[in-house]
């Protein structure tokens, strides 16, 4: 039996894998609690920068809900497991790191909603990206309609959630569903870790304070959103890291940060 989720440390880097590649990285009930867990487990450990959700083998980052499960399961089961996708899942866009889903094969339905739960998106060429819930008779549920309206606007939203249409990568990377594509000589994984090398090895006050801030944009109105950006500017001012990047400057030297 497979783990469902692995979770792996590299250096200041978490990277959480989808590990159920004979129903292409699906999501069921238990898989969902799992990455609860180990968002749980991330969120208590202030040493983690940078988590990469990413998925095994080279064909899913994940196929979405566990159809086959959810064929066995009855209205309330799917209330519950709503409510899970919305309780165990958050915490890619809440926590005080950085979220980055590597998409390394096809983000459907929910495996495209948990890649818009995160932060940022990188993806291999030639993958195929898309919502099809419509088609199911249902909508997407774990988020979906509140993020990629979002994230893309609301005419593009509705094109990709109405017609349930798939996309393939250089028209996600067109519509900014993804940040960037990583090419195919190289594995999704690594380009990821070294396009966010600069985070993993940067100044870890001003890092948090600058996530924080660009994340708040989403819900505050701009003059609570500037009262916001100075606090979070303020904590980087009082940092030791701070003078110690220009002292670095002044030195022709990389600075040392020690995250105080
Ligand atoms: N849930 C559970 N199992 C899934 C799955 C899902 N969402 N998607 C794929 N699988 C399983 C298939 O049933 C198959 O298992 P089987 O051989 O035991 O029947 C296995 O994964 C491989 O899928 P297959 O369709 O044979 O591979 P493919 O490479 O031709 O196509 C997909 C892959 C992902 C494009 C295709 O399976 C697909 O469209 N899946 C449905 C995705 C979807 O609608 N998700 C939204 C849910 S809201």
């Amino acid at each position: 039996m497979s783990e469902l989720v692995r979770l792996e440390r590299r250096g200041t880097a978490a990277i959480v894998t989808l590990d159920r590649p004979e129903r292409m990285n699906a999501l069921s009930l238990a898989t969902v609690q799992r990455l609860g867990e180990i968002g749980r487990e991330l969120g208590a450990d202030p040493s983690v920068r940078v988590c990469v959700l990413t998925g095994a083998g080279d064909k899913a980052f994940c196929a979405g809900a566990d159809l086959k499960e959810r064929q066995g399961m009855g209205r309330e089961q799917v209330r519950d497991m709503l409510s899970a996708y919305r309780s165990e899942l958050s915490w890619l866009s809440s926590s005080d790191f950085v979220s980055v889903a590597a998409l390394n094969g096809v983000a459907l339905g929910g495996g495209l909603e948990l890649a818009l739960t995160c932060d940022l998106r990188c993806a291999s060429e030639g993958i195929t990206l898309g919502l099809p819930e419509t088609g199911l008779g249902i909508i997407p549920g774990a988020g979906g309609t509140q993020r990629i309206a979002r994230l893309v606007g609301e005419a593009r939203a509705l094109d990709l959630v109405l017609t349930g249409r798939r996309i393939g990568t250089a028209e996600a990377l067109a519509l900014g569903l993804v940040n960037r594509v990583i090419p195919s000589t190289e594995s999704v994984l690594e380009g990821a870790l070294i396009w966010l090398e600069s985070v993993t090895d940067g100044a870890p006050i001003a890092q948090r304070a600058a996530l924080l801030a660009v994340r708040a944009a989403r819900y505050l109105p701009l003059e609570a959103g500037l009262d916001y950006e100075r606090a979070q500017y303020e904590l980087c001012l009082a940092s030791e890291d701070r003078d110690e990047a220009l002292r670095a400057v002044a030195e022709k030297r990389k600075p040392i940060f020690t995250g105080r």
